[in-house]
């Protein structure tokens, strides 16, 4: 086990030893260590939550197949460890050594991109980590998701999104390809010490960063009391937020083991470590639905930190994934000291803060039904904002019809119970039946449908009332977006599976029902 952090920084190797003397606890923040250790200021502080986007910076890593990857994260909500073996860019390190400054920095000034420039140094970034991957800045969507965890308050976006797509025409000058490379042999020497794990304590704070499964298991059954930690993105806020002590961090991140995701004829399994960009890239053609939702998934810099079972482990009644995951039928594999319990999805949420999950036992990974002929995955996120906000209501729907009959309908929601749950006496009333016409003035078919599903969903779901949207208001809606699957259904619309910001009719393709 290490017991010293070692990571580069705009090139220049990092060692710390978080164990001794360094006065810093394992849950510091990325964002506080710059500002305040290493006095680099242009990465700001906006919210410290993970909202605004002020302070990304650039992480690389090595994949678990050893292929580099380069994302914007908010170093906000990331501490300091959880970047070991990993090569961190700031704005600070983005020109060249000369002082040339780099294509993303000259493209948004030529196109007026900052205003007072608070936010400048977070859009840099990220347009930085879309010219280290390469991205097609030929296309404004993709430009649009990657500046989606990014706020200005006084330029508009407009000029910023014209940067990045001036970007697509801006040749790649050597020294910065040059600099990626070097950043890539970095990585490729951490690679072996990442192996070998972390152990730190450090003013009665431990952070264990073992880097096996074996390892894992054992480690959390012998302390079952630590705190799982994953991406961070609800746990940094306990920290940044809260102000909550936490005793022992278990970081599961740098597991190999654990960030597959395998595909058999049946089933799809995503490991623990799977983030949600990485899922959201390798599920794109199993269900098109859910490129949508994940693509209003926080932003960019959240998807790339976050993981997918970390969303399902938190059991949060407004998390986007366990409600598509439970109309899906899904299962998830709980593993404690290397004993699996494979359950379904729905028995694993029991109340509000309540799961079926042992003491030391932890999520190993969530495995996912294939859609067959004849069965369809809709799914629909309401929230204020398109990106960057969270459900007020979203409702998910499996679909299994044979010759206009439904056979099997599974409808999962959020953010209408204390957890996230499937609409079991709605899904009665509708199995069985033909697929309801909706739109077209079926007459007395058509309304009593209607009255049925919002008096079944009545009966069984009591939301609350809070800011993000009135009882009534979820009721309705999802009564609606009930009706509205099937609208999608018998019109044979399909959701595109590159996710669109503005919604249009042209963002439905005709297919034929299978
Ligand atoms: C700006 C912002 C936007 C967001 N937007 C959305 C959104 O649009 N939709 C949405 O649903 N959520 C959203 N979230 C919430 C959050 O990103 C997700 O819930 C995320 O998937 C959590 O994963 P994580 O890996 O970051 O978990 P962490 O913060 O590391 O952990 C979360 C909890 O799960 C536990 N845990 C994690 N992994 C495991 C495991 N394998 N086994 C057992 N326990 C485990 C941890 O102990 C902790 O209790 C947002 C958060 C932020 C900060
Ligand atoms: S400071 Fe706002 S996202 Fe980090
Ligand atoms: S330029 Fe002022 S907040 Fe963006």
């Amino acid at each position: 086990m290490n017991k010293t952090i070692c990571f580069f920084l705009n090139q220049e190797k990092i060692e710390i030893d978080l164990n001794e003397g360094s006065g810093l606890r394992p849950d510091t923040t990325l964002l506080n260590w710059l500002r305040e250790r290493r006095k680099l200021t242009g990465t700001k502080e906006g919210c410290a939550e993970g909202d605004c986007g002020a302070c990304s910076v650039v992480i690389g890593r090595l994949t678990s197949d050893n292929t580099p990857s380069w994302q914007a994260v908010n170093a906000c909500i990331l501490f300091l460890p959880m970047l070991h073996g990993s090569v961190v860019t700031t704005v600070e390190g983005v020109a060249n050594a000369d002082g040339e400054l780099h294509p993303v920095q000259q493209a948004m000034i030529a196109h007026h991109g900052a205003q007072c420039g608070f936010c400048t140094p977070g859009f840099i970034m990220s347009l930085y980590a879309g010219w280290c991957a390469a991205i097609d800045f030929s296309n404004t969507a993709e430009i649009e998701t990657l500046l989606s965890g990014n706020l200005c308050r006084c330029t508009g976006y407009g000029p910023i999104v014209k940067a990045g797509e001036a970007l697509a025409r801006w040749a790649r000058p050597q020294w910065a390809t040059d600099r990626l490379l070097g950043d890539i042999s970095a990585l490729a020497q951490m690679a072996g010490d990442t192996r070998k794990g972390l152990e730190l304590e450090y003013k009665g704070q431990r952070y264990s960063a073992p880097a096996t499964l074996d390892k894992l298991q054992t480690l959390y059954a012998e302390n079952p009391s630590a705190q799982i930690l994953s991406g961070a993105t609800d746990i940094g806020l306990w920290v940044t937020k809260q102000h909550r002590q936490l005793p022992h961090l278990i970081h599961i991140g740098n597991i190999a083991e654990l960030e597959a995701i395998k595909k058999t004829d049946g089933h799809i399994t995503i490991g623990a470590g799977v983030t949600h960009q990485q899922a959201m890239d390798a599920l794109a053609q199993d269900y098109p639905a859910l490129q949508e939702i994940w693509s209003r998934f926080g932003s960019a810099q959240v998807r790339a930190s976050a993981r997918v079972c970390g969303n399902i482990a938190n059991a949060s009644p407004i998390g986007d994934l366990s409600p598509c995951f439970l109309a899906l039928d899904s299962q998830i594999v709980l593993n404690k000291a290397g004993r699996r319990r494979q359950i379904k999805l729905d028995s694993f949420f029991i109340d509000y803060g309540k799961q079926n999950r042992e003491a030391g036992e932890f999520v190993e990974a969530i495995i996912l039904p294939r859609l067959q002929a004849g069965q369809q995955l809709l799914a629909y996120k309401l929230s204020k904002r398109f990106d960057q906000d969270i459900s007020a209501v979203l409702m998910a729907g499996y679909l299994d019809i044979q010759a206009d009959k439904i056979t099997d309908i599974k409808i999962g929601f959020g953010g209408m119970a204390a957890i996230p749950k499937r609409a079991l006496r709605l899904e009665a009333y509708l199995k069985g039946q033909n697929v309801p016409v909706i739109g077209e003035d079926e007459g007395a078919r058509e309304a009593k449908f209607a009255t049925d599903i919002a008096a079944c969903l009545a009966e069984e779901f009591d939301p609350i009332d809070d800011m993000r949207a009135s009882r009534s208001y979820r009721l309705l809606a999802a009564a609606q977006l009930v009706q509205k699957m099937f609208i999608e259904y018998r019109a044979g619309y399909t959701r595109l599976s590159t996710p669109q910001h503005f919604r249009s009719p042209e963002d439905f393709t005709p297919t034929i029902q299978a």
